[in-house]
C-alpha cells in the first residue's frame, strides 16, 4: 500500500511516517514546501514531495496538517485528490480557561472533509498520541475509525490496527466522527488534570 501523508512535517504525521514505514509500506511524506518534505523525509527514510505530489498515486491520503488547515488543505488538494480514499484525523478544538472543548456545535471536520473532496473519507486515529506513536513497541490501546465508504474505512482500519497492540475498531458512519473529534477534547482534560499521555482502550468486544 502506498501512503500519502499530508503535513507529515508535522509531530504527529512525521512519527505516522515513521512507524507505516517500519510496517512495510510504502509512505510518502507532504507539506506545502517540497524541499522542507524531503528534508524530513531524508531522515525518517521515505519519500517526500509538495502536498499536490504526494498524492499521485496514494492508496490511502492520510490528512495529517494541522486542525485549523485541514479544511483549506482539502479544498487546495480535492483537484489532485480525485477519487483516492482519505483518512482525516484532525479534532477542531477551542482551548478555554475551563479546559479544551469541542470546536464545532454541529458537524465534524471529517464531514465537512466528505463534502469538500470526491472521493471517501473516514475518520479516525484521534485519540493517538505521537508520542504513543513514537514509542519503540506499539502501545496496549485501541483506535477508532469511522466512516460511510468501505473504500476509505476499510484501508484505514486495516492501517489502524497495525499502529497499536490494541484493536481499530469500527465506530460506525461518519457522523460519529463528531464524538471522535470531541473525545480529544476529553483527553486532553484528562492529560493535564493527571499529567499523562491518556490513551483509550474499550471492554466488552468479543
Ligand atoms: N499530535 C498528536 O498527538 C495527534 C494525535 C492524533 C491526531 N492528531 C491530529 O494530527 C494533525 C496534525 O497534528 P500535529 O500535532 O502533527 O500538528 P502540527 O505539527 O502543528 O502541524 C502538522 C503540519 O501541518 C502543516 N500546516 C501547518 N499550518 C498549515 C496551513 N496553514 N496550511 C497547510 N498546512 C499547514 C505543517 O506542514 P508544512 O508546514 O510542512 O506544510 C505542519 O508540519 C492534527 O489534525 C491533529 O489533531 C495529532
Amino acid at each position: 500500500m502506498r501512503i500519502a501523508i499530508i503535513g507529515g512535517t508535522g509531530s504527529f504525521g512525521r512519527v505516522l511516517a515513521e512507524r507505516i514505514q517500519a510496517l512495510g509500506e510504502e509512505v510518502v511524506i507532504g507539506s506545502r514546501d517540497s524541499s522542507r518534505a524531503k528534508e524530513i523525509a531524508a531522515v525518517v527514510g521515505v519519500e517526500g514531495a509538495a502536498n499536490y505530489q504526494a498524492v499521485e498515486g496514494a492508496d490511502l491520503v492520510v490528512l495529517a496538517v494541522r486542525s485549523n488547515a485541514a479544511l483549506e488543505t482539502a479544498r487546495a488538494l480535492a483537484p489532485v485528490l480525485g477519487t483516492t480514499p482519505l483518512l482525516c484525523v484532525a479534532s477542531d478544538l477551542t482551548f478555554t480557561d475551563n479546559g479544551v472543548v469541542p470546536g464545532r456545535q454541529t458537524y465534524s471536520l471529517a464531514e465537512h472533509i466528505d463534502r469538500i473532496v470526491e472521493g471517501p473519507v473516514a475518520a479516525g486515529l484521534q485519540s493517538l498520541a505521537a508520542a504513543h506513536l513514537a514509542q519503540t513497541e506499539p502501545t496496549e490501546e485501541d483506535v477508532l475509525v469511522c466512516g460511510d465508504d468501505p473504500r476509505a474505512k476499510e484501508p484505514s482500519l486495516e492501517l489502524a490496527g497495525r499502529l497499536v497492540r490494541g484493536r481499530a475498531i469500527d465506530a460506525g458512519p461518519l457522523a460519529n466522527a463528531r464524538a471522535l473529534e470531541g473525545m480529544t477534547a476529553v483527553i486532553l482534560n484528562v492529560n493535564r488534570r493527571y499529567k499523562a499521555q491518556a490513551g483509550i482502550h474499550l471492554v466488552g468486544l468479543p
